[in-house]
């Protein structure tokens, strides 16, 4: 089975954002109506009509994903436009300062972890009941190659993708047998802003340098593009992944799955 979601209707936090985008793009692509939901407005402004070109409905909305009351409004808005909520894609971060775990600022730490992690438990906390009455749906969360390893430099950021496979193997275990699956997609390094903003505090401003540094973590030795995350996450969020439920999937050019020397 390919992964059609004809007639289905999927919401993706961090619309705005390269590989939100991307994934409503495939899952736009796939037969869904799409709701892209983001804080920033301008990056939203002309991605409501690009998806809608493809000839299925498409909305958007602006929401603070770490705020309840603002993601109590977009999946109200979802419903209210859809009528249901089928694919949930609890995809919104921000990288956040670097800094030694020993020196990092708390209020710092306290933002990073309010969006990756308490944004991605409000995501479930406000979607899974939708999906329960409904008696189906799926869900992919955005966790990180940093999901499973640890990245000096980035304790909150490396804490709230670890802790975005635990909400997610929980939420799994708890919505499964009611026929909703959770599962969670781990990218490797993605050409995305929020990367160029990592490459910029690590490699002094030299973009290029730092993709090819990174891209080395990869065993194919490149980085990926956003489509190459939404691909994966499209396939999780339809019927032809059925028999998937609180897998974490790597999905970085091999990095996770050797040591590189
Ligand atoms: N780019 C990479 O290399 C990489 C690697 C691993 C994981 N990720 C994860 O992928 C996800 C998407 O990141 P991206 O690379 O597309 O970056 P991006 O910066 O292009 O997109 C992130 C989007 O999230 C939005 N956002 C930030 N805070 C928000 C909030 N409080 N409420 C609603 N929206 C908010 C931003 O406005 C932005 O549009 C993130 O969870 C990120 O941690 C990225």
């Amino acid at each position: 089975m390919s992964a059609s979601m004809q007639g289905k209707a999927a919401v993706v936090t961090g619309g705005g954002g390269a590989i939100g985008h991307a994934a409503a793009q495939c899952l736009a692509a796939a037969g869904a109506d799409v709701m892209l939901v983001d804080i920033d407005a301008a990056a939203l402004a002309g991605k409501r009509a690009a998806l809608a070109a493809r000839g299925v409905r498409a909305e958007t909305f602006v929401a603070d994903v770490s705020k309840a009351g603002d993601v109590a409004a977009y999946v109200a808005r979802a419903l209210a436009v859809f009528g249901r909520i089928d694919a949930f894609f609890n995809n919104a971060g921000i990288e956040g300062k670097l800094g030694p775990t020993y020196e990092y600022d708390e209020e710092e730490f306290d933002r990073i972890i309010a969006v990756n992690l308490k944004g991605v438990f409000l995501g479930l906390r406000h979607v899974l009941p939708v999906m329960l009455r409904q008696g189906g749906g799926a869900v992919v969360n955005t966790g990180s190659i940093a999901s499973e390893r640890g990245l000096a430099g980035a304790c909150a950021y490396n804490a709230s993708k670890h802790g975005v496979i635990g909400l997610t193997r929980t939420a799994a275990s708890e919505v499964g047998p009611q026929g909703v699956r959770v599962n969670a997609v781990m990218p490797g390094v993605v050409d995305t802003p929020l990367l160029e903003a990592m490459l910029r505090m690590m490699f002094n401003g030299d973009l290029d340098a730092g993709k090819r540094a990174l891209g080395r973590v990869a065993t194919l030795e490149r980085i990926g593009a956003p489509a190459e995350i939404g691909e994966v996450a499209t396939f999780l969020l339809s019927d032809a992944s059925s028999f998937v439920n609180g897998a974490a999937w790597a999905v970085d050019g091999g990095a996770l799955s050797t040591i590189r020397h």
